[in-house]
């Protein structure tokens, strides 16, 4: 009989073992809870007419889903119930959430279901997050961190079941959730790398945005693209999945030459707090590296608000530095 390894006693061995707090064991606990919960309303959401749309607009304009709304209020709950969280910053609303003004020792930033267009085709979608640390020593301003300050990230794919998540300094980890609804990890399980094969790679990004990309970007992809697969389901959170075993590069550069001069995305879609931080996060621990339109690391970025929005090239290194020089040489 061959039992694995939970994903709490993974975490406790890690913390025992670089003598940290059990603070950030509770937290993660609360996290997983949540992940869980979303799970199983995603699982069963088809059967209970709980897949379409919530009827309203959320504080970025986009219509928001009734899964949208429950996965957001599972977060909330079991963050609020842990005790850790000072500051939550969540998709669903516009300003950061004040949960603990005492106990507080984490700031947090979530989206609790990435890749909604998936839902009602019940096809993959992520709860992804990314956790900073209050300043213990002075004061608190609150500010919001950039990704250079994370201490993990991760990405919850569902209906899945596999649970990625990167600790600062120390790499990428995989869990899995098996019968009993426990995320383990399984025996000869290895610290996950990108591949370093360029067979492999893969490109990811909606291609009808193609010629609305920069002249630059476009001239990058008609150099490259003959060379790898093309791959896109149109969730972050699942298509980040697949290059970190695949490797390769994800991108979703600005829209800048749109016939619709309103529909430009000068500034790229994604959110860099709970969107590209946590892919770029979990890149660096994993060997790759992440940059916006100007060719900066995406965890350098100071986030001018919780919804600062950035333009985002994430993967595999030498992808993303051809990128990066290409973004450049014309400035
Ligand atoms: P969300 O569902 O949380 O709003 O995020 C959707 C994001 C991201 O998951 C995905 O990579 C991207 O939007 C897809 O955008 P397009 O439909 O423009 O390709
Ligand atoms: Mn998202
Ligand atoms: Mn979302």
């Amino acid at each position: 009989m061959k039992l694995e390894q939970s994903f709490m006693d993974f975490m406790l061995h890690h913390q025992e073992r670089h003598n940290r707090s059990y603070n950030f064991l509770v937290l993660l606990e609360a996290i997983q809870t949540a992940a869980k919960y979303i799970q199983y309303f995603y699982q069963t959401g088809s059967l209970k007419n709980m897949m379409g749309e919530a009827g309203a607009v959320n504080c970025q304009d986009e219509n928001v889903m009734k899964m949208d709304d429950i996965a957001d209020a599972i977060v909330l709950h079991y963050l609020r119930r842990s005790n850790q969280v000072i500051y939550a910053v969540t998709e669903e609303e516009p300003e950061p959430i004040r949960l603990n003004e005492d106990g507080g020792r984490y700031f947090i930033y979530y989206d609790p279901l990435d890749g909604s267009s998936n839902i009602k085709h019940n096809l993959p979608v992520g709860f992804m997050f990314a956790v900073a640390k209050r300043n213990l020593e002075g004061p608190e301003d609150g500010r919001l961190r950039s990704g250079a300050e994370l201490r993990a990230a991760g990405i919850f794919l569902i209906p899945n079941g596999v649970f990625t998540l990167a600790l600062a300094d120390t790499g990428v980890f995989r869990f899995h959730l098996d019968e009993t609804m426990t995320y383990v990890r399984p025996e000869n399980s290895e610290r996950l790398m990108l591949p370093e094969d360029p067979r492999e790679w893969e490109l990811s990004f909606n291609a009808s945005n193609r010629t609305n990309f920069s002249a630059d970007v476009r001239s990058w992809i008609e150099e490259h693209e003959a060379k790898y697969a093309f791959r896109y389901m149109g969730a972050l959170a699942g298509d980040f999945h697949r290059l970190l075993s695949n490797g390769g590069m994800f991108m979703y550069p600005a829209i800048v030459n749109h016939p619709r001069p309103d529909r430009n995305r000068p500034k790229g879609k994604l959110r860099l707090l709970y969107e590209a931080n946590v892919a770029a996060f979990i890149a660096r621990e994993a060997g790759g590296a992440a940059i916006d339109e100007a060719g900066n690391d995406i965890l350098d970025i100071k986030p001018e608000s919780p919804h600062h929005r950035t333009a985002l090239y994430v993967g595999s290194r030498p992808l993303v530095e051809s990128m990066r020089k290409r973004l450049r040489e014309n400035k």
